[in-house]
């Protein structure tokens, strides 16, 4: 099948070790170029366990469905493949950067190790190091470049690791809660660093995250996961004005208001996300859910339908969009 998107996942499923329980049940979306794509849901919810799979980097785990890179099988392939695509054509940075970079090398080196492997002199990859490092502003770059990740602020070090990641002019960079580590102030910053390189390099976005905060003014569009099924998948404007499914609704509530103070508590929803292997029947979310109805906790779980704006998997989303007017 011809797509014009990027990156295809199809039905991707994920099991670890001997376990048949699914951490990621069947999930399918899809990525166009350039464009910015939010993933949120509460820890445990199979976000990392989803994009560690695509790029083949879960050892113990059984991966069953299709991703598509430009057309080309991801789940299943060959070592050759994906280290021709991971790091070169999708970039990642993960949550820590303390652990994604090696604390004896210098940054410099980190960053144009790649380039070297690919066949760039010494001095063209350091070059483009220092280059790097100006574009994801870290001062006085020249000399930093020789730096040790130690010698690295947190919010510093992250942007390191984004220098890495773009080193190779990735098409797709993805972020797995990349600012979770960060101060507040220092969080924004990072965002904006990441938004604004996708937008110059025509490059598409995944920031997979938590804390739905964290995306609401950065991406083109948000998933959202749950028990590992996506209950929506709406725009992202669409989905903090409207939410189509009760677990957005409860991920929107607990969002700190305009004026909240620090001292305030903020609200969570009731309740813990189930664990693989001990779902409960019908809609997984339905011991949580303000809205279930005795339909709700009969056979499988919904499934996700196209409704209005988006996809829902809920079904009783009419009463919920009367209800929650
Ligand atoms: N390596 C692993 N071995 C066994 N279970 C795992 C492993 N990694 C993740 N899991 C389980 O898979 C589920 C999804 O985890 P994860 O993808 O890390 O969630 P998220 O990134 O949304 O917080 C969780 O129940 C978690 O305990
Ligand atoms: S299907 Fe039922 S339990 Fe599940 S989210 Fe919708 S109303 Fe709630
Ligand atoms: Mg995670």
């Amino acid at each position: 099948m011809q797509s014009s998107n990027i990156l295809e996942v199809e039905s991707l499923s994920v099991r670890f070790g001997e376990s048949r329980a699914k951490a990621v049940d069947g999930i399918s979306f899809g990525l166009t170029k350039g464009e910015t794509l939010g993933i949120a849901g509460e820890s445990g919810s199979g976000k990392t366990a989803s994009i560690l799979s695509i790029l083949g980097l879960h050892q113990r785990a059984t991966v069953e469905g299709s991703a598509q890179f430009e057309g080309q099988e991801l789940i299943g392939a060959d070592n050759k493949l994906l280290n021709k695509i991971r790091g070169k054509r999708i970039g990642l940075v993960l949550q820590d950067p303390f652990a994604a970079l090696d604390p004896v090398k210098t940054v410099g080196h980190q960053i144009s190790e790649g380039l070297r492997a690919s066949g760039w002199s010494k001095k063209r990859a350091m070059n483009h190091a220092i280059h790097l490092l100006e574009e994801v502003g870290v001062p006085s770059a020249s000399q930093r470049v020789n730096a040790y990740p130690h010698q690295f602020s947190g919010g510093m070090r992250q942007r390191v690791v984004i220098a890495m990641a773009l080193a190779q002019d990735p098409d797709i960079l993805i972020a797995d809660e990349p600012t979770t580590a960060l101060d507040v102030r220092i969080q924004k910053q990072v965002l904006d660093l990441m938004k604004q390189q996708c937008e110059s390099r025509g490059m598409s976005l995944v920031i997979i995250t938590h804390d739905l905060g964290v995306i609401s003014n950065y991406t083109d569009r948000i998933v959202i996961m749950y028990a590992g099924k996506i209950v929506e998948e709406s725009s992202r404007l669409k989905l903090f004005d409207q939410p189509l499914h009760p677990y957005t609704q409860g991920l929107l509530d607990c969002l700190p208001t305009l004026g909240h103070s620090e001292n305030e508590y903020l609200k969570t929803i009731g309740g813990q996300p189930p664990i693989p292997g001990k779902l409960p029947s019908g809609c997984r979310y339905h011991p949580r859910c303000a809205f279930t109805e005795p339909a709700c906790t009969n056979g499988n779980n919904p499934p996700l339908v196209p409704v209005k704006w988006g996809r829902s998997a809920c079904i009783q989303l009419e009463k919920f969009l009367k209800e929650s007017q």
